[in-house]
């Protein structure tokens, strides 16, 4: 069994963590744990007046110039230093850009210290922006990231716990956004499994009916590509200004989730539903094509433990752990 060294210098058994986060995750569930659902959709922060770091962080995005985050850092941090709570919380997605697409840059050996810095930024936002579940889900996300790169269980538990958190306060956002990440556990593993249940569950509250698991076709839903009067179901469930692609991302993962777990026909369904939702600006359609090309290949390559400093294409490496892990869903048009 393998040994791992928490932070406070206990010896902490990989399986016990996974129990207690498994355990605390299964307990909020059931109980809810003071979550209610969010009657309204929080306001964008990519919309109203936009302060400078605010702006340069969308047109980035929106750009996929990853290059300018550090500097979009230091302003965003100056704004927020300055009481602007917008602009806290858009840090805290620039230091969650900064450590999630970090595989463009491998050699840069202070990039773990973004998931603290991610964490922490959500943490002074939520408390300004209550109302904005996102920022529950976020936080919950490079918590646990930090959990893992410092052996902390306690906060990889926590982590879990805003997520479910967040997911149950806004399923139609929140439940991918539990998922996502869960593709660094083994095909067989509890989680796994829950993450692949939750991206279902995802797809039946984004149609309003339970859709069908053995046999998915996009056709049968057309609501799932058509806008819808309630915010809190259009703007997590289809391609949005601020989220251009967020419905072939969704499916690119979906299908990444499966190829891992050697389920090739389920992976290749979701592929080609990402490329059926693309309307023929999605700039990442070659990283589609190209799994639906070598769907053979993908269980060997998806389960392969990678070094942190090693450079990977994105053809071989899963959506989420890869340089394209937000640019994905965000990045607009080329030309
Ligand atoms: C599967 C597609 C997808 C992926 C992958 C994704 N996002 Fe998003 N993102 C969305 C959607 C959908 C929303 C919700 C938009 C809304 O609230 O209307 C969102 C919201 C946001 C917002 C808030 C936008 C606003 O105007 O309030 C930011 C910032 C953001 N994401 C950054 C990121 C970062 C950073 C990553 C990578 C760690 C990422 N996203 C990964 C789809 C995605």
């Amino acid at each position: 069994m393998k040994i791992i060294k928490g932070m406070n210098n206990r010896l902490i058994k990989v399986p016990q963590i996974l129990m207690i986060v498994t355990f605390l995750g299964s307990a909020i569930g059931l109980t809810g744990c003071g979550a209610e659902i969010d009657l309204e959709a929080p306001p964008l922060l990519s919309e109203g007046d936009l302060s400078q770091g605010r702006s340069a962080y969308f047109d980035a995005l929106w750009d996929g110039n990853y290059n300018n985050l550090d500097e979009i850092i230091i302003t965003l941090k100056k704004e927020a230093d300055a009481g602007d709570p917008q602009s806290l919380a858009v840090l805290g997605f620039a230091h969650s850009w900064k450590l999630a697409e970090y595989r463009r840059d491998p050699v840069n050996s202070s990039i773990t210290d973004h998931a603290k810095l991610a964490a922490d930024a959500f943490s002074g936002a939520i408390k300004e922006l209550p109302h904005d579940a996102r920022l529950l889900g976020f936080r919950g996300s490079f918590r646990q990231a930090r959990g893992r790169i410092e052996n902390n269980s306690l906060l990889t538990a926590l982590g879990w716990f805003d997520e479910v958190n967040a997911a149950n306060r806004w399923p139609a956002w929140g439940l991918f956004t539990k998922a996502y990440g869960l593709i660094t556990f083994g095909p067989d593993e509890s989680l796994y499994q829950q993450g692949i249940d939750s991206l279902w569950d995802n797809l039946d509250i984004c149609a309003g009916e339970e859709v069908n698991r053995e046999a998915f076709n996009l056709q049968d839903y057309p609501q799932l590509t058509q806008s819808n009067d309630d915010p809190r179901i259009e703007r997590p469930c289809t391609n949005t200004p601020v989220a251009p692609h967020n419905l072939e991302g969704f499916f690119l993962y979906f299908g990444d989730m499966y190829s891992k777990a050697s389920n090739i026909n389920k992976a290749e369904t979701m592929y080609r539903t990402a490329l059926e939702v693309n309307t023929g600006s999605w700039p990442y359609v070659n990283v589609a094509t190209k799994r639906i090309e070598r769907l053979q290949d993908l269980p060997a390559l998806f389960n392969l433990e990678r070094g942190s400093s090693e450079p990977v294409s994105v053809d071989d490496i899963n959506l989420f752990q890869s340089q394209i892990s937000c640019v994905v869903c965000h990045q607009g048009p080329s030309n």
